[in-house]
């Protein structure tokens, strides 16, 4: 039987776990966090498998072993899927890396940027000969009801961009992804085209940043915590589009000297919302227009932190920058910086984030700040050519 391991113990684990092994997969999975271990089996104890909510039906899935040893579960693994927060993409791949077979497949999803480098960093990819792919989103929405047991798939995508290398094993990588029903998965170039296209990196700090910068500080009550994606403003729409224009400009440089690398692919910022909610977005006549009147955002408000007082504050460290500014944008600027595109926004954004976050990735208009090594910037893995990006 076909064998793979889930790395995680999260919302997404437990849905590829009930699809899978539903579909005829052995599933192990592998979460270094022991309580999950227990937690996990205990409910599956409960219900004989994991049940994943659709609108239409149940989809029951039991699997076969759950560790917190990679060594129990993951050699003999075809397929190895990561769905992790991606600053647990790294802890997970240096504690699996040794037990990985060669021919292995591994996948993450979604891939957020700079995947590709850090896998290769923690791979012994001559002994391994890996395929690795990236998923640009997560094909679900989805929540656990009671865990070990229930998770309710809220939503699933109609399309999803991924990336492979190498590219010949495109086909393969659809062919282990069936038990996803119903979505279709379209292939672009490359994990650097997908880390380019990842809008989030953009939408997320830039967001933030309109909408908080200077107000650091502010208390509100519960009632009044601010519209994320409906408050976008003037400014904060005219940082977006200076963000995605010199997105556009990283892109038209790699054209220039990466003759695989197709700009075409990457669309604007304003083209990706329209593209990506056809029929949610009730006026289009500006880029603010299209982010305050897309139903699919509507009421998403700002993340916050409740203070000891009640009153509640925005939360800096939440993953609009603590996982989109180190794996997305930062790993942008650093692709940024070896085609020799400035870009003044996407700097003001970082140097504003960073600070919220208490890190240093830009200095003096450098990426050479000393915390550049926790993100996925190409220089932190040595990559300093931009032939090497491909
Ligand atoms: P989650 O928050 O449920 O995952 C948490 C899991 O990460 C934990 O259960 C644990 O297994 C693992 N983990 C946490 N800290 C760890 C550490 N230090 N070392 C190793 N493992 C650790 O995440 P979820 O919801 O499953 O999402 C996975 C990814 O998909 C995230 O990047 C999320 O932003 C993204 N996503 C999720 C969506 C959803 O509807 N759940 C929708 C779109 C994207």
């Amino acid at each position: 039987m076909r064998k793979l391991t889930v790395c995680g113990g999260g919302n997404a684990a437990h849905v590829i776990i009930a699809l899978a092994a539903n579909a005829g997969w052995d599933v192990d999975v592998f979460t270094p966090l022991e309580d999950e271990v227990e937690r996990l089996q205990a409910g599956i104890r409960q219900r004989g498998g994991i049940i994943a909510r659709t609108p239409e039906r149940d989809i029951v899935g039991r699997p076969r072993r759950i560790s917190g040893q990679p060594q129990d579960v993951i050699p003999g693994s075809e397929l190895i899927l990561i769905s992790l927060p991606a600053f647990a993409h790294g802890p997970t791949l240096r504690a699996i890396a040794d037990y990985l077979d060669p021919g292995v497949t591994v996948g993450t999803l979604p891939a957020r940027s700079g995947f590709d480098y850090q896998a290769r960093s923690l791979m012994d990819t001559a002994r391994l000969s890996p395929v690795i792919f990236g998923l640009q989103t997560l094909p679900w929405a989805c929540r656990i009801v009671e865990y070990g047991q229930v998770v309710e798939i809220l939503g699933t995508k109609a399309r999803v961009d991924f990336a492979v290398a190498p590219v010949e094993a495109r086909a393969r990588v659809v062919a282990q992804l069936d038990f996803i029903a119903g979505v279709d998965f379209v292939a672009v170039a490359s994990l650097l085209t997908l880390t380019i296209a990842n809008t989030g990196q953009l939408i997320h700090p830039g967001i933030m940043y309109g909408l908080c910068q200077g107000r650091e500080a502010d208390c509100f009550d519960a009632g009044h915590t601010p519209l994320f994606y409906q408050g976008v403003d003037d400014f904060t729409a005219g940082i977006l589009q200076a963000m995605s224009d010199e997105v556009q400009a990283v892109c038209a440089a790699l054209a220039e000297i990466l003759p695989d690398f197709d700009p075409a692919e990457i669309a604007t910022l304003y083209d990706w919302l329209l593209h990506s909610y056809p029929t949610s977005i009730e006026n289009s006549a500006t880029l603010r227009d299209a982010f305050v009147s897309n139903r699919a955002y509507a009421g998403l408000k700002v993340p916050v932190r409740c203070q000891e007082s009640g009153m509640y504050r925005v939360d800096f460290k939440a993953r609009y920058l603590a996982e989109d500014v180190p794996y997305g944008l930062v790993v942008l600027r650093g692709i940024a910086e070896l085609a020799h595109v400035p870009t003044p926004t996407i700097d003001q954004v970082i140097t504003w984030a960073q600070t919220q976050l208490g890190r240093s990735y830009l200095e003096n208009g450098r990426l050479c700040g000393a915390d550049v090594a926790e993100t996925r910037a190409p220089q932190a893995f040595g990559i300093q050519d931009f032939h090497q990006l491909a």
